[in-house]
């Protein structure tokens, strides 16, 4: 392919970009303006005057920022105090710089990559500059909300990962678990149940990965197991989102841990909140204390206090870093992060979960479905890499000639409803 294909744009109408942009983010904000109005008159009462003040100037914040959006109009430069406000002010500032087809910066003519991040940021920017408000999640309910260890319904894949040997096979169960975790992913869905069809339903479903690299994976660990040092086996996960499918990565690396498969656990949380669900550390740690209590299921409490332990013990680890919400995909993070892509180097596999993670990881570009994987991550190379993501967004790479066109056939909204997946894998590292 001698040019880079466009990135994904609410200018093309009819796209899920575009679609995103005028029905979706609006409903986001509007969600987030009606549950801080909802709290003005409890702050009064159980604050004072100006923490509901704070509240006020969030919402009206989040009006303008709203209005600007649905009335596409170009978008400002941020103004705080956050470690990342160079990297977006640049990225605004150099918009000439940019492909053409991503210019003017405004909201339906920009990437949708970059205004879909934008927003998030814009929210988190209203919220940080209060007094009183700044540390305020305001999508930390419905993320309580989406686990609730009291339904029971995982126990089999708790009692997989403190059990099962090293195989292949087990392996790859927990690797679809950790894969459909993500069909849950509240920017999308909302809150809804986990159900225990997933339990029941691995095999049949698993036709619904339509790129599955399970078995490649698989053996760069086991080659790994035999041939690297127990001490130079870190894992890497960059989590995604907080509930069912943080609790089947939980379950992933324990296996992964247990079988000394890993000798050391990262898992990548976000700093700010971020596509409503991600995991913040602050939801890390409220996800472990809450499978630590939960009496009516042993095996999560279970799973919790060990969980708990490795990080006490600083096996597994919890790490930050801003870059990844930005509206950078990962082509970039050699030139914007360094450290941290010098850091992932040391990693005998990095894990990136979900439809957001994949969007950056190809460029969120309009790549032919059968373009190899490995190509569309151009220098995003820093150790072999897994892919496991739900399809949430119009586009995908690497899958076999004619899978497209057929699911095309069968329903024109096979590449947004989340029903299909992909495991990928790219084993080589760039030198
Ligand atoms: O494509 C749908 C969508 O909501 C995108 O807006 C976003 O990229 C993504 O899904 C969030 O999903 P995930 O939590 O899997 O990254
Ligand atoms: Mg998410």
């Amino acid at each position: 392919m001698n040019s880079i294909p466009e990135r994904l744009s609410a200018r093309y109408k009819g796209t899920f970009a575009y679609f995103t942009i005028r029905d979706r983010l609006p409903v986001t904000l509007t969600r987030v303006i009606d549950g801080l109005s909802r709290k003005i008159s409890k702050l009064k009462a159980e604050h004072n005057e100006d923490v509901a003040e704070d509240a006020i100037g969030i919402i009206s914040k989040l009006s303008k920022l709203r209005n600007e959006m649905q009335t596409n109009k170009e978008i400002p430069e941020l103004n705080d105090e956050f470690e990342d406000l160079p990297i977006w002010n640049n990225y605004l500032r150099n918009a000439d710089q940019l492909q053409e087809s991503e210019r003017p910066l405004k909201w339906f003519t920009a990437s949708w990559l970059f205004t879909e991040c934008y927003m998030y940021r814009g929210i988190f920017s209203a919220i940080m500059a209060r007094q009183f408000l700044k540390s305020y999640d305001p999508y930390e309910e419905q993320k309580q909300q989406s686990f609730r260890p009291e339904d029971n319904i995982y126990p089999s894949v708790i009692q997989l990962a403190m059990n099962a040997g090293r195989s292949a096979e087990k392996f790859s169960q927990l690797l679809q678990f950790s894969l459909w975790g993500n069909m849950f992913d509240l920017s999308l869905f909302g809150n809804v149940d986990v159900s225990t069809k997933l339990t029941t339903q691995l095999e049949t479903i698993k036709s619904n990965i339509l790129s599955n690299d399970d078995r490649q994976i698989y053996s760069s660990l086991e080659y790994r197991w035999h041939n690297v040092p127990t001490n130079q086996r870190r894992i890497d996960f960059v989590l995604d989102n907080i509930g069912p499918e943080f609790l089947f990565d939980l379950c992933l690396a324990e296996y992964l841990y247990r079988n000394n498969m890993a000798n050391q656990i990262y898992f990548h949380v976000k700093s700010i909140p971020w596509f409503v669900s991600d995991v913040m550390l602050k939801d890390f740690f409220w996800q472990v204390e809450t499978m630590k209590v939960a009496h009516n299921c042993p095996v999560i409490s279970e799973l919790g206090r060990k969980v708990h332990q490795y990080i006490q013990d600083g096996v597994w680890q919890i790490v930050e870093d801003s870059f990844w919400t930005t509206c950078h995909d990962y082509n970039d993070m050699r030139t914007i992060a360094p450290d941290l892509y010098n850091s992932l180097e040391k990693s005998s596999l990095v894990i990136l979960k979900g439809d957001l993670n994949y969007r950056k990881l190809i460029g969120d570009r309009n790549w032919p479905h059968t373009y190899p994987f490995k190509q569309a991550l151009r220098s995003f190379r820093p150790a072999p890499l897994a892919a496991l993501r739900t399809i949430k967004a119009d586009l995908v790479v690497g899958l076999a000639d004619g899978v497209s066109d057929e699911l095309s056939k069968q329903d024109s909204n096979w590449m947004t409803c989340g029903k299909y997946g992909l495991i990928q894998f790219c084993d080589s590292k760039l030198l």
